[in-house]
């Protein structure tokens, strides 16, 4: 199985995107070709899902050095404008360092940051393959398989991470059903999710994400796998929200949660979830449906893009160097000793 469509193209000096604001209406695509349009992309959510934030990022900096002209100073302050884009998915920060590396190296060559960008690219797609293909053991003959958001093709720069592993088990012959939750409020389950599964042909439901404890509680799951926005040293994971009180159901029910995300989603310089920083995002995601007010203005809104699962909460984090069990801390902190 092979994706009809690019989340993202460097194509004449421009980035193409698929505006995912548009899907499932329409499939449209941005360009953006300037530091101010990566900015914009990534802020308005053009594109959204870790990885492909991170690959995107990392075309900005590529602007970022033809902008700056040599200019150490403006380079560094533009790398500081896209990472304030969005603060949770720590593919964004990994990205920018990587490029900061290649400037340093480079002189600030911007043709060398090109390549470096066309390399993270390429790697995403590679590693959610194989990531893809260690977690598919995780999901048995006749699976009911939940999900949360959108961790797919659209989510990454191919393929995808946890509806990746949904995809190869499926591509396995598999027989599954995917429940994919519709995640309030930006509905990436409903919109980009549903997408990816009708087109790929795989057998999924929708829901509203409250009922999947009825469907847990009635024995109709039996797996969870989801993303990771940013993943901590003791195995705390930064997820879209709801992931949360999703761990907390399935940890009642005694279902096996997994979550699937490349090693550059794991953060080696942060202990514990709660120093991962959550973005806040505008009230109107909650208050209003495109320009229809499903709630007073005048009503005093709280809306977090994420929240973190406690690594209890957890079975197993899907890499594309395995799968790390508990004791999650040790087996991250060993990782990270073989990756040096
Ligand atoms: O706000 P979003 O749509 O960027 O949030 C996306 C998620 O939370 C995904 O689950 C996560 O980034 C993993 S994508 C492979």
């Amino acid at each position: 199985m092979t994706e009809d469509f690019k989340t993202l193209e460097f194509k004449n000096g421009k980035l193409v995107l698929i505006d995912q604001r548009k899907l499932p209406s329409s499939l449209e695509y941005a360009e953006a070709s300037s530091v101010e349009d990566v900015y914009f992309a990534i802020k308005d959510m053009i594109v959204r899902g870790a990885p492909l934030i991170g690959a995107v990022a990392a075309y900005g900096a590529y602007f970022a050095a033809v902008e700056a002209k040599g200019d150490k100073n403006v380079f560094n302050k533009k790398l500081s404008y896209l990472l304030s884009s969005r603060p949770t998915a720590v593919n964004l920060s990994w990205a920018l360092e990587r490029q900061k590396r290649i400037a340093e190296n480079t002189g600030l060559d911007p043709s060398a940051l090109l390549k470096e960008a066309l390399a993270i690219e390429d790697e995403d797609r590679k590693v959610n393959r194989k990531l893809s293909r260690y977690g598919s053991e995780v999901i048995k003959e006749n699976a009911n398989v939940l999900t949360h958001c959108n961790a797919g093709a659209l989510a990454t720069c191919g393929w995808g991470t946890a509806l990746g592993v949904i995809k190869e088990a499926y591509c396995q012959g598999k027989n599954i059903h995917v429940y994919a939750d519709e995640t309030r409020p930006r509905l990436q389950g409903a919109r980009l999710t549903s997408w990816e599964l009708v087109r790929a042909g795989i057998p999924a439901t929708l829901i509203p994400d409250s009922a999947a404890a009825t469907l847990i509680r009635e024995g109709k799951i039996d797996v969870i796998v989801l993303g990771a926005d940013r993943i901590t040293l003791n195995g705390d994971v930064a997820n879209k929200l709801g992931t949360f009180p999703l761990s907390i159901i399935a940890k009642e029910y005694n279902i096996p949660f997994y979550s699937a995300a490349p090693i550059s989603t794991i953060d080696f310089s942060l202990e514990e979830g709660k120093d991962i920083p959550i973005e806040e995002r505008s009230k109107d995601e909650v208050i209003k449906i495109e320009d229809y007010y499903v709630a007073p203005k005048e009503i005093i809104v709280f809306n977090p893009s994420f929240d973190v699962t406690p690594h209890e909460n957890i079975t197993g984090i899907i890499t594309e160097q395995g799968i790390i069990y508990p004791p999650f801390k040790e087996n991250i902190l060993k990782l990270k000793k073989e990756l040096c």
